[in-house]
């Protein structure tokens, strides 16, 4: 059966924790000097309708890394930009290639994808979810924490977007603290937060004030204050969500253990400053090298069954 990547939703505890266990291995081997070819003789068709740097790059990198190949295709260059439906666009995909990774504005347009390929589909962002990214973060998380993740709190700090909508999921679904400080009318999507606290073992709680969100927190996450598709709303943006700055001042509120979170591009001194940033807290780098680990690890696992 096609098993695509959509939302966290669709997969348990162990599934999401097999994914991060195996992209720990595959991180280990690629140390080790360990060449794979697995996934050679195979092909990913990449439908990407927003930019990307690391998702774009490091899921090229996984297949190149796995010996398959790559087809790249920004919506410019195909007929989804002439309104060709999506149903016909996901069977003549499959024709041609083994796997789709889409990044897309809604979620039922990968959605509707997935229920029309062969292939499977895997999600690398909508405006809802950004579940290839969560994984990597927590598989940074794991490895930078020496407590098993049940036992920590994760904080999220300033837009309840995509990333903050996917943190939820996977608290609910891994079972770990976590609160989010999101300004008012800016909170994150409430049929998923209703959902994951009806699932969840640990409370998800939504909240206001920043300080008192990270006072006790293992890990704060951080995330641009207007993603992509949002540009008309950024000036206002900036003086709503300036008070959710992740900033020295408010780092100095927490643990001194507490691990700074940032899935990237991060915009320097909006909603984190240069200091954090580039600070010893900050681990934003090693969560953009284990986007490629993750990768693999989704792209092995959902091509290879
Ligand atoms: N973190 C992330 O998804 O970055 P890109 O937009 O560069 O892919
Ligand atoms: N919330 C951001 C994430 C970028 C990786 C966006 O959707 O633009």
């Amino acid at each position: 059966m096609t098993t695509h990547l959509v939302s966290l939703w669709d997969f348990n505890k162990s599934e999401l924790q097999a994914y991060i266990d195996r992209a720990l291995v595959l991180k280990k081997e690629a140390g080790d000097g360990v060449r794979h070819q697995q996934l050679a003789g195979k092909t990913i068709g990449m439908i990407f309708e927003k930019p990307s740097t690391r998702t774009r790059v490091s899921f090229e990198s996984a297949m190149y890394n796995l010996g398959g190949q790559v087809i790249y295709l920004s919506s410019k260059d195909t007929q989804l930009s002439r309104n060709e439906p999506l149903k016909d666009m996901a069977r003549v995909m499959s024709r041609y290639v083994d796997a789709l990774v889409v990044r897309t504005f809604g979620q039922p347009i990968v959605d509707e994808l997935a229920a029309y390929a062969t292939v499977p589909v895997i999600n690398a962002l909508t405006d809802l979810f950004h579940p290839c990214q969560i994984l990597s973060d927590i598989m940074t998380v794991r490895e930078v924490k020496d407590k098993p993740l049940e036992e920590l709190h994760i904080v999220w700090i300033g837009d309840g977007n995509n990333m903050a909508n996917t943190w939820i999921q996977a608290a609910a679904k891994l079972g770990f603290k976590l609160t989010l400080a999101c300004p008012e009318g800016y909170e994150p999507d409430n049929d998923i937060l209703k959902r994951a606290q009806a699932e969840a073992t640990k409370p998800i709680t939504v909240m206001r004030d920043p300080r008192e969100a990270i006072r006790d927190a293992d890990v704060v996450n951080c995330d641009v204050w207007s993603s992509m598709g949002q540009e008309a709303e950024a000036e206002e943006r900036l003086g709503i969500f300036q008070p959710y700055q992740v900033n020295g001042t408010l780092l100095a509120g927490g643990k001194p253990d507490l691990t700074v979170l940032h899935c990237l591009p991060a915009h320097r001194d909006e909603e984190i400053t240069d200091e954090v940033l580039e600070g010893p807290q900050c681990v934003a780098w090693d969560q953009a090298e284990n986007k490629m680990h993750i990768h693999m690890s989704i792209l092995e696992k959902h091509m290879l069954g």
